[in-house]
């Protein structure tokens, strides 16, 4: 098990992809008119047209027809099988992935009995093989598998006989049968990965020779031979044997599952997974579920960015990029430092390099000009044409700086391996011993070629994301100004013509240069934790600016507008004119060239999260000490909400992102401080009410986000209300291990005990909470006022601090929001 999922649980309620949220806006249903359940012979379908567009199954849980796929150029539509009752219309599958057809074209069950799917000229696009005679109608099942059969009501095809990515229960493959990975997430076409049970009966997932289909290198086998796998309702998937066997599970599951739609996917990026969505018929599964597609499982269970270390090709991701796991188990490619995404809207195609490469010519002349950027943890398992061993660290990065031909050494314990370019396999795992150090050109040492686009390279710079915080898993977050924003501009034009003077001058902060943030971290040597876009070294500065830093390394993000210089510059002036004891602070930064780095204070701590779901170096906080931390972040919420120049919505509130002070064990003067409150994008205000701009992190998040609302401080009340809760019970807002059904979503549980006079089964445990049940109860009570679903009943966090320390009475709290409407 690679070390990326540690420690949560391996059910992600919580933690499902919001990709699947954005998709469902961009697939646009056509029209709503059911067809007769049996279709006759002679029946059609025409895309685009303006009724009876698509055939429902039964219960209408399925559908068959067009579906338009957004992002195509010419009104692209898939004939397509769709979940139809939930509201992401999750296509399962698809006939014409390969080639989208335009309005006007139709699907026709003719009179001779064959389906066809034929463009707006008649010629025919797309038809099922092996049908044979005798179809007298075709039906859509409330399996979802679309059949054409005969008189007899036997089955001559079914589309559960060719699928395309996913599978559903009640669905067996057969030897032979292919699951080709989508392209990309919102793009249909067959994509990289495949997973087969082959005509030997072997169960493999490979990578494809894309863009063709076929197999090219293996990164799962099941190791034994069957004759199919089966899918049934209780959620277990396996190959059997011919007689019914079970050879292998590839999933089980002890969920109970009539409550929820199941299906199985090869996702655009390898990973075979299984997910859940409550059925809408069952409101019990909808308060325990997220209206949304969660994953139950998946396999490979090793980090799907190691295992692709074929000689040829380029790995999980692209050429010169590497693949790193982030958020829950999904994999993202990342380009390293000097260069950038060959093409920004496909970040599966890999990375070019951002400067002029060594001329080898000049023999001699380009040296001393090139640096190497370490890469921790991180290794590119081929592409090597020379190798070391036995040799120093020097050694190794002397013989690729003086190697014209050399564009990264990979070096792990005493051995080198020096790599050409284009650079594969890439990836990143914090079990990766090796590091690998990669030739970049120095910043000032622009070529002639390049000086030209040095200016224009300073005008790409994007800092619009930026995190702050320790953890590993730490999201990208957002700092949203939702009050009217007339003094950004003002401040924007002030700051235009030298914006890092303006912004140092005006909020004392400091201003460093590259070099000196390259000798505080020792050449950014140790790794705090990495997050989305970012990097934190820790840093010692001198004994004047005092000790221990973290630096934050923002990545190069893709080039956007001019406007970023000074965004960087305004969001840095926003975040430096912060000051509370309740915020971890921002000491400096650095705006150089291409660098973006931020000074913090060191918290030498570690979060919250560390402490409180144990599993980290930190003890777990006793009852007085988390009531101290929870007052201290509703404190430093107030101050961003309200007493701040500028107001801020933090919009990520969560425990990874409270980091504690180092006098938490002496008990009286501990502090507990909200980071990543900063440096994020500064939301406009149309743009706080797009949904794709969501980031917050799941279980977190208050239900507006997923709304056409308005977002405000509330969306902060309601995570902090989350967090609440899980300071007094000292575990996460879902658990599933160890936790009886009822119990498992913290909100509801808390309810629960709350409604039944029983708070103290929150705190079992604790035996100093359970001397102290009516504060107990104070707290649960506000926590459960916090996450109300509606905004408007949840306090402002001025008043939530007053309720916590006594001051103003708890009223009874209504039942909080429950999960199925949430979308
Ligand atoms: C569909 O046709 C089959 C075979 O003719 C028949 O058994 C079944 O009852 C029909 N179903 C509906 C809903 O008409
Ligand atoms: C899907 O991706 C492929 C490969 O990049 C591309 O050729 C195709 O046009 C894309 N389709 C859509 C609908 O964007
Ligand atoms: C599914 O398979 C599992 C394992 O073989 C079995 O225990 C269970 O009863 C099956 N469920 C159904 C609904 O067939």
């Amino acid at each position: 098990m690679a070390s990326y999922y540690s420690p949560q649980p391996k059910f992600y309620y919580y933690y499902s992809s919001l990709i699947i949220l954005c998709l469902s806006t961009l697939l646009f249903r056509i029209n709503s008119q059911p067809a007769p359940r049996n279709i006759s012979l002679g029946s059609s379908l025409t895309a685009g047209a303006a009724s009876k567009d698509y055939w429902l199954s039964p219960s209408g849980e399925f559908a068959f027809g067009f579906q338009q796929v957004a992002g195509s150029s010419a009104n692209g539509f898939l004939l397509a099988i769709w979940y139809n009752k939930i509201a992401q219309k999750t296509i399962v599958w698809s006939a014409n992935r390969n080639e989208l057809v335009s309005s006007g074209s139709t699907v026709k069950l003719t009179k001779d009995g064959s389906l066809m799917l034929a463009d707006p000229s008649g010629r025919q696009i797309w038809g099922p093989n092996g049908v044979g005679a005798g179809v007298s109608y075709g039906a859509l099942f409330d399996t979802g598998n679309f059949v054409l059969a005969n008189r007899n009501a036997a089955v001559l095809w079914g589309s559960f006989d060719q699928p395309t990515d996913t599978i559903l229960p009640t669905q067996i493959v057969k030897r032979g049968t292919e699951l080709i990975s989508k392209y990309s997430s919102t793009n249909y076409s067959t994509g990289r990965f495949k997973f087969t049970l082959q005509n030997d009966g072997n169960l493999v997932a490979y990578t494809t020779f894309y863009p063709q289909t076929g197999s090219n290198f293996p990164y799962w086998a099941g190791n034994i031979a069957g004759n199919s796998v089966n899918f049934n309702k209780s959620g277990n998937v396996f190959l059997s044997s011919a007689n019914g066997t079970i050879l292998l599970y590839l999933f089980t599951n002890k969920e109970p599952t009539q409550d929820l739609h199941q299906r199985l996917t090869i996702d655009h990026d390898g990973v075979i997974r299984l997910y859940a969505y409550p059925k809408q018929s069952s409101p019990s599964a909808g308060r325990r579920w997220p209206a949304e597609w969660t994953t139950l499982s998946f396999m490979p269970e090793d980090n799907i960015c190691g295992l692709m270390r074929d000689n040829t090709g380029s790995g999980a991701c692209g050429f010169n990029s590497y693949c790193q796991i982030e958020d829950a188990q999904f994999p993202k490619c990342k380009c390293p430092q000097g260069y950038k995404f060959l093409d920004n809207s496909d970040e599966s195609r890999g990375c070019l390099k951002t400067f002029p490469p060594q001329d080898c010519s000049s023999a001699g002349k380009e040296e001393g000009l090139f640096d190497l950027v370490e890469m921790v943890n991180t290794i590119f398992p081929s592409g090597d044409y020379e190798y070391y061993e036995s040799i120093s660290e020097d050694m190794c990065r002397e013989l690729c700086l003086s190697d014209c031909l050399c564009d990264a050494v990979t070096y792990e314990r005493a051995s080198c391996w020096k790599k050409r370019a284009p650079l594969s396999n890439g990836y990143m795992d914090q079990e990766n011993t090796g590091k690998t150090l990669l030739k970049v050109r120095r910043q000032n040492s622009t070529s002639t070629a390049d000086k030209e686009n040095d200016r224009s390279k300073k005008l790409m710079m994007t800092a619009g994301w930026v995190l702050l915080g320790s953890s590993v898993f730490v999201n990208l977050l957002f700092l949203v100004a939702s009050c009217p924003w007339r003094n950004k501009n003002r401040m924007m034009s002030q700051v235009a013509d030298d914006s890092d003077e303006a912004t140092a001058l005006s909020t004392n902060l400091r201003r460093f240069t590259y070099r000196e943030m390259e000798s505080a971290t020792g050449g950014f040597k140790q790794v705090l934790g990495s997050g989305a876009s970012s990097t934190v070294y820790k840093g010692v500065l001198g004994e004047r600016s005092g000790g221990n830093v973290a630096v934050k390394v923002l990545d190069k993000l893709p080039e956007r507008d001019g406007h970023d210089v000074r965004e960087f510059a305004t969001e840095v002036k926003i975040i430096g004119g912060t000051n509370h004891k309740n915020l971890v602070k921002l000491v400096g930064y650095c705006n150089e060239g291409q660098h973006r780095l931020l000074v913090y204070e060191f918290m030498s701590n570690g979060s919250l999260a560390d402490s409180l779901f144990g599993g980290g170096a930190f003890p777990r906080p006793n009852w007085y000490t988390r009531t101290q931390i929870a007052y201290s972040v509703a404190r430093g919420l107030v101050y961003l909400h309200d007493e701040c120049s500028t107001q801020i919505i933090h919009c990520d509130i969560k425990p990874q992102n409270i980091l504690l002070d180092e006098n938490i064990l002496l008990d009286e003067s501990l502090t507990a401080k909200i980071s990543d409150f900063g440096l994020a994008k500064l939301l406009k205000v149309e743009q706080t009410r797009t949904m794709t701009a969501i980031r917050g992190t799941k279980g977190y998040v208050a239900p507006e986000w997923f709304r056409n609302m308005a977002i405000t401080t509330k969306v902060d009340v309601y995570s902090f209300g989350v967090v609440l809760l899980e300071l007094v019970c000292c575990r996460r807002g879902f658990e599933m291990e160890g936790y009886e059904e009822e119990e498992m979503v913290l909100v509801d549980w808390a309810h629960e005990c709350y409604g039944d006079r029983m708070v103290g089964r929150l705190v079992e445990k604790d035996e100093e909470a359970m001397k102290d049940l009516v504060k107990v109860e104070r707290f649960v009570k506000i926590g459960l006022w916090c996450v109300q679903e509606d905004p408007c009943l949840r306090p402002e966090m001025k008043k939530v601090v007053h309720m916590l320390e006594g001051a103003v009475e708890v009223s009874v709290p209504p039942s909080p929001a429950s999960y199925i409407n949430t979308v």
